[in-house]
């Protein structure tokens, strides 16, 4: 598959030099330079029309997302939490407002050059794995190198050793079809993983795991986070997990908010 790749030089230098240095919250490195959010947004909404019928979703989030910040998106069913990570990660365009990832303004981009971003940028896990099923385990996986430009070789290399790190390494030839419900979120765990990238949206990623099984994910998330300052929001009920991570964010009536606050 061919994949125009995006002028971003600069944004890439940029990016990566931030990560060498510890950040706060309001953005700024032990340096004092400003560190350019992996995801920023603000005055974000979204509204669904069917037919007569037209449904705000996400009224006014703003949200800046550090690299090597993890953060917890909790909210109750239906309150948007979903539909906030599609906006995010450029998977879905809001109706109003203002996204950038790595710097670059989604709205600007064309489908190609988002989906360029995205491959380089973000690991998604969605709420529904969403797994290729006349793929095997290890195909699927794979697949964000290949459209990266890795080797197959390299590619099915890296792949079985983040199947081995969601305990799957007995399964790399399963099709979809041929695994459990929580084999296949944890091929989709692995193929968010796999090219790592600098932010992982995860949608509840862990809800349909036993807690041993959960717990070696979260370990996972934290080991990586750690080695190579990766960014994660994760939507979760989990309420334990989530207090082990930076923030908390509660989604409701459209707005996102801390915890706490
Ligand atoms: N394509 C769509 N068209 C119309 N309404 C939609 C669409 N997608 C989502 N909605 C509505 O938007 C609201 C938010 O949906 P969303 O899936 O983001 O919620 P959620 O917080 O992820 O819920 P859950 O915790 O159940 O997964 C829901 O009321 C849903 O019915
Ligand atoms: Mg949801």
């Amino acid at each position: 598959m061919q994949i125009n790749t995006i002028a971003a030089n600069n944004i890439d230098g940029t990016v990566m030099e931030s990560h060498q240095n510890s950040l706060s919250h309001d953005g700024e490195n032990s340096r004092g330079a400003h560190m350019i959010p992996v995801i920023s947004c603000r005055h974000l909404s979204k509204r669904y029309t069917q037919g007569p019928q037209q449904v705000d979703v996400l009224l006014d989030v703003n949200l800046d997302v550090y690299p090597g910040e993890c953060i917890a998106v909790v909210g109750s069913s239906g309150s948007g939490k979903t539909t906030l990570l599609n906006m995010l990660g450029g998977l879905d365009m809001p109706t109003g407002g203002h996204i950038e990832v790595a710097g670059c303004d989604l709205a600007s981009m064309n489908d190609r050059a988002r989906a360029s971003l995205r491959n380089r940028y973000l690991g998604f896990v969605y709420q529904f794995h969403h797994l290729l099923g006349e793929f095997s385990a290890l195909e699927n996986v794979a697949m964000p190198l290949l459209i990266g430009g890795s080797s197959t070789k390299a590619a099915s290399a890296k792949a079985a050793e983040l199947l081995g790190q969601v305990g799957l390494s007995h399964r790399l030839t399963h099709k979809p079809s041929e695994l459990s419900g929580g084999e296949r979120q944890r091929v989709a765990i692995a193929r968010a993983l796999v090219s790592s990238p600098r932010c992982v949206l995860m949608d509840e990623p862990t809800g349909n795991l036993d807690h041993r099984t959960a717990q070696g994910i979260h370990e996972l998330m934290r080991s990586l986070n750690q080695q190579l300052d990766t960014s994660f929001v994760v939507v979760t009920h989990d309420e334990r997990f989530a207090a082990t991570l930076d923030r908390v964010l509660v989604l409701s009536n459209g707005c996102l908010q801390a915890a706490n606050a």
